[in-house]
This record gives structure tokens, sequence and C-alpha cells, in this order.
């Protein structure tokens, strides 16, 4: 479990080393990131010392130059957890206010946000904060209602943040997953492929990666070991569990694929790779000269046809088909000309999905001829539905 937990200006701050402290003890990894008005409550070294992280106040820190980057904690975290959080920060939360690192944060996160509000009664109670909580559990935020008890104000009420034991159990029933995939290796191919040109350009298909990256990040959650091969994108992962190797080109991520598909049980082929390669790449860049350039191309390998080839009997493929017309047929053409197990087509004719959105909406079918239809939904999302299927498709 990778922990964030969000920390605003509220005196249930000093509760915080005691909810880092079960975290920990329970294996989970934990960073801090304080609203600059929760410093006055608890240091920020405690948490530093407790957490065995450097914590992010500002978005850049002072004394390294370093920028704090939301967006990598927004995709390093399962579970942002904002504890205390206080009115006001609930009130920004509510209304996509940006204007400190752990916000900017809560607008990053690839996964779930738990928010613990702390408060006096009165405020507890007041119309706007209720609407404000409202709203976050609109918006899919799970909340931990304050509990009732003697306030700092010396008031007797409901607005007591919830206790650091009670946060874990809520924070273990959101992140339960069942470690189906343990003890299994996944491949996944992700990202585009470059075929250069000459020295400055090349061919490619669009492709964010973001994916291949959500797929693999779905797999290390069900506890399996991941080989997450990519070509260029600006997506990041960490993970112990995790083996990421960069590649640029279609022959690149074959070679790689052909060295790592033996001790995979699983491989999921989400790159989009070109079909094409210069058959001969220009030592110096190509100089205008006339109205047409002619350049001779060769076909790459395909690679998810070389694993499905080169498949025993405890291996599975899954690819993906991306197409604009007669989208099913050509679908279930691929899947039984590359010899896959499972293949998953998203439409071009779908609003919202491809592959530059951060949604994707997807119809999955299989060598068993089963079939299932799906809404459009986040990426990781989809990466659930993917190996909720794929794991179905096993038993
Ligand atoms: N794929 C692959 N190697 C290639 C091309 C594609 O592994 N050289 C995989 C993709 O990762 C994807 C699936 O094959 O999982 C289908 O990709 P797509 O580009 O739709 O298939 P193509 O074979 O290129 O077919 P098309 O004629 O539609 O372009």
């Amino acid at each position: 479990m990778r922990i964030i937990v969000g920390i605003s200006g509220g005196i249930a701050a000093y509760k915080i080393p005691f909810l880092i402290r079960h975290l920990k003890k329970i294996g989970a990894e934990v960073k801090c990131i304080m609203t600059p008005s929760s410093i006055d409550f608890i240091s920020p070294l405690v948490l530093s010392a407790l957490s065995n992280e450097p914590v992010g106040i500002e978005f850049w820190n002072k004394e390294t130059g370093e920028w704090n980057n939301h967006v990598h904690y927004g995709e390093w975290a399962d579970l942002l957890v904002i504890a205390p959080a206080t009115a006001n920060t609930i009130a920004k939360l509510a209304n996509g206010a940006c204007d400190n690192l752990l916000l900017a944060t809560y607008l990053s996160m690839r996964s779930k946000t738990l928010v613990v509000p702390a408060m006096d009664l009165d405020m507890y109670k007041h119309p706007t904060v209720l609407r404000n909580l409202e709203q976050l559990s609109k918006d899919g935020v799970h909340i931990l209602p304050a509990e009732s008890g003697e306030l700092a104000s010396g008031l007797v009420g409901e607005g007591r943040m919830a206790e650091p034991e009670t946060i874990v159990g809520i924070i273990q029933t959101i992140l339960a997953v069942e470690p189906v995939l343990l003890n299994k290796t996944v491949l996944i191919t992700a990202g585009p492929t470059h075929e250069a040109i000459d020295p400055v350009r090349f061919i490619g298909n669009n492709s964010s990666g973001k994916m291949g990256f959500a797929l693999a990040h779905r797999a290390l959650q069900l506890g399996a070991k991941v080989i997450l091969i990519s070509g260029p994108t600006s997506c990041h992962l960490q993970h112990d569990a995790l083996q990421l190797i960069h590649v640029t080109t279609a022959v690149e991520m074959f070679n790689a694929v052909q060295i790592h598909w033996k001790e995979s049980q699983i491989g999921v082929f989400a790159a989009a790779v070109a079909d094409f390669r210069p058959l001969k790449m220009e030592n110096t860049k190509i100089k205008k000269s006339g109205d047409l350039l002619s350049l001779e191309l060769t076909t790459n390998p395909d690679i998810i046809e070389w694993a499905s080839t080169n498949k025993e009997d405890n291996q599975i493929t899954v690819g993906f088909a991306l197409e604009t017309n007669n989208e099913k047929e050509n679908a279930l053409l691929k899947l039984s000309r590359k010899k896959m197990d499972v293949i998953i087509l998203n439409s071009l004719n779908e609003k919202g999905a491809g592959f530059e959105t951060d949604t994707n909406k997807i119809s999955i079918f299989d060598s068993k001829g089963q079939h299932q239809e799906f809404s459009l939904k986040q990426k990781t999302e989809v990466a659930r539905d993917i190996f909720k299927y794929i794991n179905d498709y096993n038993q």
C-alpha cells in the first residue's frame, strides 16, 4: 500500500504521528504532504522521521531547489488520506481550488481519496461544510465522518477527527484487493515505437502510454511481478516488483519481449507498435529537394503474434485493437490471425476513447467465444476491468 497522508491546519494534526506508525506497522509506504498552515500544529521533522520520507509542503523545495511534483505524487499513491481535513481544505477540495501542494495532488490523484474531517461542532454542522462534504462524496471521495467527543474549544459534540486505528481500518477496507496475481509475472508492452528516418525524424503511432502504465499499476496492486516494456512516453511508475524497460523502436521492443516472455504467464500487449520502419536510417538530416520524397519501408516484427505462437499452456496473450470501422469483425479477425487469447477493442468512433485521452471505452472478446461490453471509464478503472476479465478467463 502506498499512502499519501495530507495534513491540513487543525489541532487534530497531533494524532498524525500515530496514524503514520500504524500505517507503517501494516506494511504501508507513507509520504506526507502538509498545507503551509498545518506546520503550526505539527513539525514536518516529526512526520519526515516517522515516514522516512521528505515531507512536501511547497510546490518547490527551497533547500534543494527541486520541484515537488504533484503529478508524481498522484501517480505514486494508491490512496490519498486527508487528515485532519479542515473546513477550509474541504471547501477547496470540493471546489477544485489548487493553491497548495496538497490540493494540486488531490487533483492529480489517479487513485482514491479519503477525507477525514476535524473541526468544531458548529462548523461541522454548518450547511456550507455539509454541502461541500456531500459534493466530495458525489465526486467519489470517501468520507470518514467526525466522531463525537470533547473538542479543542472545550465544547463537546461532533467534530473530533476519527482515531488513527479507525482511519487505518477504513483504509484497509478501501484498498482491499485480493492478490490474485501473486507469484505471477505479467509482461506488458506500452507506448508508441519510434522508427528513425534520420537523426531528427521518425515514423510513429499516436500513443501516450497511459493505458499500458495503468495496466502495469493494476497488475502490481494485484500482487504480480511486472515487466513493463515501454516505448517513448512521459508516464512514470516506480515499484519494487516492477522491472521497467525503456525502448525506442519496434525491434528493440521485440528483443526485450523475446528475452522476458518465457518467465511471464500473462502478456498484455498495449503498445502501439509502428508497423513499418525505414529500410535505412540516414546518418545525416535529409535536406529538402523537390516536392516528393520517397522512403523505402520494411515491416516490423509482429510482437504479439510471435508471443502467441511461442507460448506454453500456462501462458496467455492479450492484445488491443484500435479500429475505425467494422470494429467487431476486425477485432475478431485480429484475435484469430494473431492467435491471441483475449482482445480488447477500442473504437476511435467512441467519444472519450483512444490514445491521448484519460478515459477509454472497451469491449472484450476472447478465443472461447465470450464477449463483454464496458461503459466509458477512467483508464485506471478500465485496467481493473481488464484484469478481472483475464482472471475469470484463466479460471
Ligand atoms: N502489435 C504487436 N506488434 C506489432 C503490431 C501490433 O505486438 N508489430 C500488437 C499491438 O500491441 C496490439 C495488437 O497487436 O495489441 C493489434 O495492434 P494493431 O496496430 O491494431 O494491429 P495491426 O497488426 O497493426 O493491424 P492493422 O492492420 O489494423 O494496423
